[in-house]
C-alpha cells in the first residue's frame, strides 16, 4: 500500500509507478494533482485500488485505467472533472466501487457503465448532472448503493432503475425533479433507503412506493407537494420514522400511513398550509410513541383522531390555530406523558379533558388567549 496525502504531487508520470510490482493500493490525495500521463498505470496492472480524492484533475486521458484488469476500487471524488469519456471504465468488470462525487460532471455517456456488472457502489453525488439516459444503469445488476444527491436532475426516465434488483440505497435528494414516472421504483424490491427530499415534486403518482417491503427510510419532505394520491404507500413494516414537512399540502389522504404499521415516530409538522386531518389518519399505528403535528395550520381536530394511539407518549400540537378541542379527544391516550398545546387559539378547555391521561407529566398551555370566566374553572381545578 502506498498512500500519499498532502504530497504536493502535481503530475503522475509514466514512470511514477515503475518497478512497484507489489503495489496493490495506491493513493494520492489532497495533493493538487492535475495531470495523469496516459501510460501512468501501465507499469502497475496489478493494482486493486486507486484513490485520487481531493485533487485538481479536470480531465483524464482516454482509457487511462484500461491496463488495470483486476481493479476493484476507483476514487476520483473531489476533483474538477466535467466530462468523462465513454470508454473510461470499459473492461473493468471486477470494479466494485466507483466514486465520482464532488466533481463538475454535467453529462454521462449512455454506455459509460456498460460491463461493470460487479459494481457495488456508484457515487455520482454533488455534480451538475441534469439528465440520465434511460439505460445508463442497466448492466449494474449487483449495485447496492446509488448516490445521485445534489445534482440538477429534472426528470427520471421511465424504466431507469428497472434492472437494479440488488439496490439497497437510492439517494436522489437535492435535485430538481419535477415529476416521477409511474412505477419507476417498482422493481427495487431490496431497497431499504429512498431519499427524494428537496426536489420540485408537486405530486407523486398513485402507488409509487409499492413493492418495497424492506424500506426503512423514505424521505419526501421539502417538496412543493400540493396533494398526495389515495394509494401511495405499499406495505412497509420496517419503517420506524417518517417525516413530512415543508410542503404545500392542505390535507393528506386518510390512509397515507395505513401501511406503515411499524412506525414509532411520525413527524407531520411545519406544513404551513396544512388545515385538515382526516378522522382515521392514525388508524393503523399500534406502536407509535411520538406524534408531532406542530407548526401546521390546524384549526380543529376530528374527535376520534387519536383513539387508536394507546402507546403514544409524546403529542405535539403547538403552534397551530386550534380554537377548541373535542371533549374526548385525548381519552384513549393512556400512555401519554407529554402534550404541548402552546401557541394556539384556545380560550377554554373541558374540565375533564385530561382525566384519563394518568401518565401525564408535562402539559404546555401557554400563549393561548384564555378566557378567564367561570367556564375555565374546572380545568383550573384539575391543574
Ligand atoms: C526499474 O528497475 C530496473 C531494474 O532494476 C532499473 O534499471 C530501472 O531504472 C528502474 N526504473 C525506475 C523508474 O526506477
Ligand atoms: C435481496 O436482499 C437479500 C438479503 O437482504 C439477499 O439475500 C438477496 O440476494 C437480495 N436480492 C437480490 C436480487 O440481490
Ligand atoms: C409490484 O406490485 C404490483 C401490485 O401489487 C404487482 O402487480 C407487481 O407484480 C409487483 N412487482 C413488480 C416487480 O412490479
Ligand atoms: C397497503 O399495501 C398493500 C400491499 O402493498 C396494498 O395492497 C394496499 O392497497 C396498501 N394500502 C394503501 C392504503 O395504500
Ligand atoms: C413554529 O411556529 C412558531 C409560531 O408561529 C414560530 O415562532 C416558530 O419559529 C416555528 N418554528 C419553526 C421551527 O419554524
Amino acid at each position: 500500500t502506498l498512500l500519499l496525502d498532502k504530497a504536493n504531487m502535481n503530475v503522475l508520470s509514466e514512470k511514477s509507478l515503475s518497478n512497484k510490482t507489489l503495489l496493490l493500493r495506491f493513493g494520492v490525495t489532497n495533493s493538487h494533482l492535475h495531470t495523469i500521463h496516459p501510460l501512468a498505470f501501465h507499469a502497475a496492472p496489478q493494482l486493486k485500488s486507486i484513490k485520487l480524492t481531493d485533487n485538481d484533475l479536470s480531465t483524464l486521458p482516454a482509457q487511462v485505467f484500461s491496463p488495470l484488469s483486476v481493479i476493484e476500487e476507483i476514487y476520483l471524488d473531489g476533483n474538477q472533472l466535467e466530462i468523462i469519456g465513454p470508454d473510461m471504465f470499459e473492461g473493468l468488470d471486477g470494479l466494485l466501487i466507483l466514486d465520482l462525487s464532488r466533481n463538475k460532471i454535467r453529462d454521462l455517456p449512455p454506455d459509460m457503465f456498460d460491463g461493470l456488472s460487479n459494481l457495488f457502489l456508484l457515487n455520482l453525488g454533488r455534480n451538475n448532472i441534469k439528465k440520465l439516459s434511460p439505460t445508463i444503469f442497466h448492466t449494474l445488476t449487483k449495485l447496492q448503493l446509488l448516490r445521485m444527491y445534489y445534482n440538477e436532475l429534472e426528470v427520471l426516465e421511465p424504466g431507469i432503475f428497472d434492472r437494479l434488483k440488488s439496490l439497497n440505497v437510492l439517494s436522489l435528494h437535492h435535485n430538481q425533479i419535477k415529476s416521477l414516472p409511474p412505477r419507476v421504483f417498482w422493481s427495487l424490491e431490496n431497497l431499504t433507503d429512498l431519499t427524494l427530499s428537496s426536489n420540485q415534486l408537486k405530486g407523486v403518482p398513485h402507488k409509487s412506493f409499492y413493492n418495497m417491503t424492506k424500506l426503512k427510510k423514505l424521505t419526501i419532505y421539502s417538496n412543493p407537494l400540493l396533494s398526495l394520491p389515495d394509494e401511495l404507500m405499499g406495505h412497509m413494516p420496517y419503517m420506524t420514522q417518517f417525516y413530512l414537512y415543508d410542503t404545500n399540502l392542505i390535507t393528506v389522504p386518510r390512509n397515507l400511513f395505513a401501511n406503515m404499521s411499524g412506525l414509532l415516530e411520525l413527524n407531520l409538522h411545519l406544513n404551513d398550509k396544512l388545515r385538515y386531518l382526516p378522522p382515521d389518519l392514525f388508524c393503523c399505528l399500534p406502536n407509535l410513541k411520538k406524534l408531532s403535528l406542530r407548526n401546521n395550520s390546524l384549526q380543529d381536530l376530528p374527535p376520534n383522531l387519536f383513539s387508536t394511539l394507546a402507546t403514544m407518549k409524546i403529542l405535539l400540537l403547538n403552534d397551530n390555530k386550534l380554537k377548541t378541542l373535542p371533549e374526548n379527544i385525548f381519552q384513549d391516550l393512556t400512555s401519554l406523558v407529554t402534550i404541548d398545546l402552546k401557541n394556539n387559539d384556545l380560550n377554554t378547555l373541558p374540565g375533564d379533558i385530561f382525566l384519563s391521561n394518568t401518565a401525564l407529566k408535562a402539559v404546555t398551555l401557554s400563549e393561548n388567549p384564555w378566557n378567564c370566566d367561570c367556564a375555565i374553572r374546572e380545568i383550573v381545578r384539575w391543574i
